[in-house]
C-alpha cells in the first residue's frame, strides 16, 4: 500500500496577512527548486490569513493545499469568535487540523469535541488532521501507548467508515513540539504503528489507508529518518514551517 506523504506547515499564532503572502510566495520559490511530485503539501496559516493566502494560491496556480488549524463542530449559530467547517470549506480550505495538544491543554478540549469537530469537519467535504500524543509524564510511566490509544478511540468515534479512506492522524508527543527535542525515529516508528493497529480497529481494514503523520522538532536534520520509517506518511511541522528555506528542506526529504 503506498500512501503519499504529507507534509504540513502549522504557523501557529504566527504572521499577518502580508507576512502570510510573503511566506506563501517565499515557498513557491523554494520548493520550485526541488522535485516534489511524490509529496502533498498542506499550510495552515491563522484564520484572518486564509483569504490572502487562498488568493495567492490560486492566482499563482501554486502547488499547496490550503489547512486550517482548527474549527467549530457546527455549521453556523451563536458561537462568538468561532468559524465553521462550511466557511473554511468556501474558502479551498482542504485540510483542518483538530484536537492539537495545545488546543487541548490550553483550551481544555475532550476528546468528545474533537471528534464532533473532525465528524463535521469530514461532512464539509474536507480532510481533519487529528493530532494525538502523550505527555513526558506519561511516556516516563510507561503510559503512551494506552493514552494515544483512549485519544484515537474517543478523537475518531464520530467518523464514518468512509471518512477513514482520506483520513489523517498526526501522531505529536508533547514533549516533543516547540522544545527541540524530537521522539527517535523506532519511538515514533513504534507509535505510529501501534496507532494504525488501533485505526484498523475501529474499522477494519482502513489501518493502510489512513496517512499518520510525526510532529514535534522535526527539522531538515531529523526529517528524512523520521519519514523514511515505513509506518511514518509526512509530518506537521510548526516552527520549521515558518522558515521557506528549512520547510522546502523537510518536504525534500519526503521525497
Ligand atoms: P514544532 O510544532 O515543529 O514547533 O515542534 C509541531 C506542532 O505543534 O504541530
Amino acid at each position: 500500500m503506498s500512501r503519499t506523504p504529507l507534509i504540513s506547515g502549522n504557523w501557529k499564532m504566527h504572521l499577518n496577512h502580508l507576512e502570510a503572502i510573503q511566506l506563501c510566495q517565499k515557498l513557491s520559490y523554494e520548493l520550485a527548486r526541488h522535485r516534489y511530485d511524490q509529496v502533498e503539501v498542506s499550510l495552515h496559516p491563522p484564520f484572518i490569513d486564509l483569504r490572502s493566502c487562498q488568493t495567492v494560491i490560486d492566482a499563482d496556480r501554486l502547488e499547496f493545499k490550503l489547512g486550517a488549524q482548527n474549527c467549530h463542530d457546527q455549521s453556523k449559530g451563536a458561537y462568538t469568535g468561532e468559524v465553521s467547517p462550511s466557511m473554511l470549506a468556501k474558502l479551498d480550505v482542504s485540510y483542518v487540523i483538530v484536537g492539537h495538544s495545545e488546543r487541548r491543554a490550553l483550551f481544555n478540549e475532550t476528546d468528545e469535541f474533537i471528534a464532533a469537530k473532525a465528524a463535521a469537519v469530514a461532512k464539509a467535504g474536507m480532510t481533519p488532521i487529528v493530532c494525538v500524543g502523550e505527555t513526558l509524564e506519561e511516556r516516563e510511566s510507561g503510559q503512551a501507548a494506552a493514552v494515544v490509544t483512549t485519544q484515537l478511540r474517543g478523537s475518531l468515534a464520530k467518523l464514518t467508515r468512509a471518512s477513514f479512506e482520506t483520513l489523517v492522524v498526526a501522531y505529536e508527543p508533547v514533549w516533543a513540539i516547540g522544545t527541540g527535542r524530537n521522539a527517535s525515529p523506532e519511538d515514533a516508528q513504534d507509535m505510529c504503528a501501534t496507532a494504525r493497529n488501533v485505526i484498523d480497529d475501529i474499522r477494519r481494514g482502513t489501518g493502510e489507508h489512513v496517512r499518520i503523520q510525526y510532529g514535534g522538532s522535526v527539522k531538515p536534520a531529523n526529517a528524512h529518518e523520521l519519514l523514511r520509517q515505513p509506518d511514518i506518511d509526512g509530518a506537521l511541522v510548526g516552527g520549521a514551517s515558518l522558515d521557506a528555506v528549512q520547510f522546502a528542506r523537510i518536504v525534500h526529504a519526503a521525497t
